[in-house]
């Protein structure tokens, strides 16, 4: 017979910052646990007006999302209504909802040639540009310090059509600057806030487009060769069903593409996939097959590179995609390119996504989104997590460098959250002991991690529930 004593001890001593265990909620069927399952992340493109306004579609979101990216409240023309001023409201609602619901965030984008504000052709020019940049990205990646897990830093600056040397696009930042106008703002970001994964988003890799793939493996080998810290390129994977076959048909250099990538250090994260529809037939059933199918050929290249460690779609309900604006079906019907319907009811495509993460194999645990040890402005350390067998608690000491809202809890190894020892609670500078009492009905005997989240990172330490 099992002792009826329940005990906690610390099975390993090594501190980790697993972004598996991210969640706080207790919902454990969305595809967020499915991909924490492999060490990944799901999550999909949002806005903060759908976050006000729509309950059933927070809901999901909140069930759904390991990450979400801003559609619009980061870019240029939301943030600055003018060329002296910044409005943060929209970006401040999805940070804070985020972090209430322990949700990543992928900040979209620092640097882009469109969604640029209308005083910007009259007030930017080639002597203040660099100033406007780095001015921007000093001032929006500092008040999110700490509370973004990755950024678009640059977006977008392949474009072989435009003829430049090494096929950049000959946007208004690189007219003014130049292909440094890259670096500038990798290194802005990265000086900003030091733990977010900095990354270059682009699209179209997937086809028969050598030129611009080379273009932009060659943009990354400069970059890495000029030590610009660039920890990641975003993959957005704007789809159409009408290409399913010249996507499998160019597999292998989608593939290739992706080991090259991978070779250069760089994690990749898919982070705007959607699936236009319009070639399909009316036939909901016909058009969730054929979008299905396409999130399943894209998976199948994808989900098996390991360097790919994150799948963001762009939206996550057919209510609100893009494309019905800027890709209307011929027939009016609603385009359908997204896991979830209008009613938030789960299509083929999400099963799609759920086959993937559950038979894809686990990625490495990342200790943090940039280093295998814990950075120097980490602000949680010395985490232990001491037994008491007699009274059934958990002792747990840690120190922070600055106050902090914290998410204390314990999740058992399939993710799911066991018990909640804080929420949301604001801890003061300095070192903590507490002890918090653990129902041992709600932990059996086996392996657990008490996890300590703040601002989209974890610090986690394995425990061993004996009985
Ligand atoms: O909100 C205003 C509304 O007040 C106004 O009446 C209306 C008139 O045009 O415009 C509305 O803003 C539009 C906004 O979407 C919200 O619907 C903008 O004009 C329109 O340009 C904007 O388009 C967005 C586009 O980026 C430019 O920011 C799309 O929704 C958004 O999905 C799209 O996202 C891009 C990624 O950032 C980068 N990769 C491609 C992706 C899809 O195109």
């Amino acid at each position: 017979m099992p002792s009826r004593r329940t005990f906690l001890k610390i099975a390993a001593s090594s501190v980790g910052l697993p972004i598996m265990y991210n969640s706080m909620h207790g919902q454990i069927s969305g595809l967020r646990y499915r991909a924490a399952a492999k060490n990944m992340i799901y999550g999909a493109a949002t806005s903060s007006s759908r976050l006000r306004t729509d309950t059933a579609y927070r809901t999901t979101i909140i069930q759904e999302c390991g990450i979400i990216t801003p559609e619009y409240e980061m870019k240029w023309d939301r943030m600055r209504p003018t060329a002296t001023t910044y409005n943060f409201t929209d970006a401040d609602y999805i940070v804070n909802f985020a972090r209430q619901h322990g949700i990543l965030v992928h900040g979209h984008t620092l640097c882009w040639h469109r969604a640029l504000p209308s005083w910007f052709d009259t007030t930017v020019n080639r002597s203040n540009a660099e100033q406007f940049l780095r001015n921007h990205i000093q001032t929006v990646v500092s008040r999110y310090r700490g509370q973004i897990y990755s950024w678009d830093v640059v977006n977008e600056a392949i474009e072989p059509r435009d003829a430049t040397p090494y096929h950049l696009r000959n946007s208004r930042w690189y007219q003014y600057l130049g292909e440094n106008y890259i670096d500038i703002a990798f290194r802005a970001a990265a000086a900003a806030d030091p733990s977010a994964l900095l990354v270059y988003n682009e699209y179209d890799v997937e086809f028969d487009d050598n030129i611009r793939r080379d273009a932009i493996l060659n943009l990354l080998r400069r970059l890495k060769a000029r030590r610009v810290p660039i920890h990641a390129l975003g993959i957005q994977g704007h789809m159409r069903a009408a290409d399913r076959a010249k996507l499998n048909a160019h597999a292998h250099l989608f593939r290739q593409f992706l080991n090259d990538v991978a070779a250069l250090g760089l994690q990749i994260i898919i982070t705007e996939f959607d699936c236009d529809d319009r070639s399909l037939p009316a036939s909901i059933q016909q058009r969730d097959a054929g979008v299905a199918q396409m999130y399943g050929d894209y998976c199948a290249v994808v989900m098996n590179n390991p360097a790919v460690v994150g799948f963001i779609t762009w939206g996550i309900t057919d209510k609100y995609t893009e494309l019905n604006s800027s890709a209307p079906r011929a027939d009016r019907e609603p385009q359908r390119p997204l896991p979830l319907d209008a009613t938030m009811q789960r299509k083929s495509a999400w099963y799609a996504l759920e086959w993937w993460f559950m038979n894809t194999f686990a990625r490495p645990q990342r200790t943090t989104a940039v280093t295998n040890t814990l950075p120097e402005h980490m602000l949680i350390s010395e985490l232990e997590c001491a037994p008491n067998p007699a009274i059934q608690q958990a002792r747990i000491s840690f120190h922070l460098n600055q106050p902090r809202y914290l998410h204390i809890y314990i999740v058992d190894v399939q993710g799911r959250i066991v018990a909640r020892l804080a929420h949301e609670e604001l801890f003061s500078q300095g070192l903590h002991r507490r002890v918090w009492d653990i129902d041992p009905l709600s932990c059996s005997q086996g392996l657990y991690y008490c996890c300590i989240s703040s601002s989209g990172n974890t610090v986690s330490i394995p425990i061993v529930v004996v009985r």
